[in-house]
């Protein structure tokens, strides 16, 4: 599968690469070449993974023995290495009330672009998340070093992926031994939060949007 993946991206792209060594004449690349040093097409090829560094963390506090408020959220930097490094680089997080767990892997979280301005041009970045155990990836991202060849759209890639996530937590729970209705005091608490999980992850299904 993947190897198809690549032979096709390769087949496709052989003409680009023919086409930007003989780019237009006259003015000189506009602010969308990226250069060979940042060889957006090039990274999305080759061998290539995001950096993610992921954290979890749930609170549940009961006010009464029969009433709680309680809330778990995930956040995590994720870093598309084909892509400027301050665009590429997505914050997301996410709370969530479903009780007990939280995240149950049945939802597609978006990360909101956080500059607006440059929207569509970063990475389109949608997770999934299961409490503790799994997360899952979908990105989209746009190449644009093909813009100064007339005629050419920039690349957009779309790349899936999952990772079985090991994270180390730490649980603490109290319960108030005195606790009296109308006291005003919680009732208990327990704090679950866990350690950044700091991995590269691969895709298994990475593809060329035409
Ligand atoms: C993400 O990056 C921000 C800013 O550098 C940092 O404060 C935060 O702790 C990071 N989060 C994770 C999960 O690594
Ligand atoms: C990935 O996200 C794109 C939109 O950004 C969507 O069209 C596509 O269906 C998603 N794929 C999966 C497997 O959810
Ligand atoms: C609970 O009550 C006992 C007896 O009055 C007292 O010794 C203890 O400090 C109280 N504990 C808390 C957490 O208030």
């Amino acid at each position: 599968m993947i190897y198809t993946t690549i032979l096709y991206l390769i087949a496709f792209l052989l003409p680009f690469a023919a086409a930007v060594p003989h780019g237009p004449p006259g003015p000189k690349p506009g602010k969308h070449h990226e250069g060979p040093k940042n060889a957006c097409i090039a990274t999305s090829i080759h061998d290539f993974s995001w950096s993610l560094s992921l954290e979890y963390h749930a609170s549940y506090t009961f006010t009464t023995p029969a009433h709680q408020n309680s809330w778990g959220a995930v956040s995590f930097n994720l870093t598309n290495p084909a892509v400027d490094k301050k665009l590429g680089t997505v914050n997301c997080r996410m709370d969530s009330n479903r009780l007990t767990d939280f995240f149950y892997g049945d939802q597609w979280y978006p990360c909101t672009a956080s500059e607006p301005q440059v929207a569509g041009v970063l990475p389109d970045t949608q997770f999934r998340f299961f409490t503790h155990t799994r997360f899952d990836l979908n990105q989209t991202w746009v190449c644009n070093e093909c813009l100064t060849a007339k005629k050419q759209k920039p690349v957009k890639f779309a790349a899936l992926a999952t990772t079985q996530l090991e994270m180390k937590c730490t649980d603490t729970s109290w319960v108030n031994p005195n606790w009296t209705f109308g006291s005003g005091a919680f009732y208990s608490t327990r704090d679950v939060k866990c350690e950044p999980v700091k991995l590269n992850l691969k895709p298994y299904e990475e593809k060329l949007l035409l």
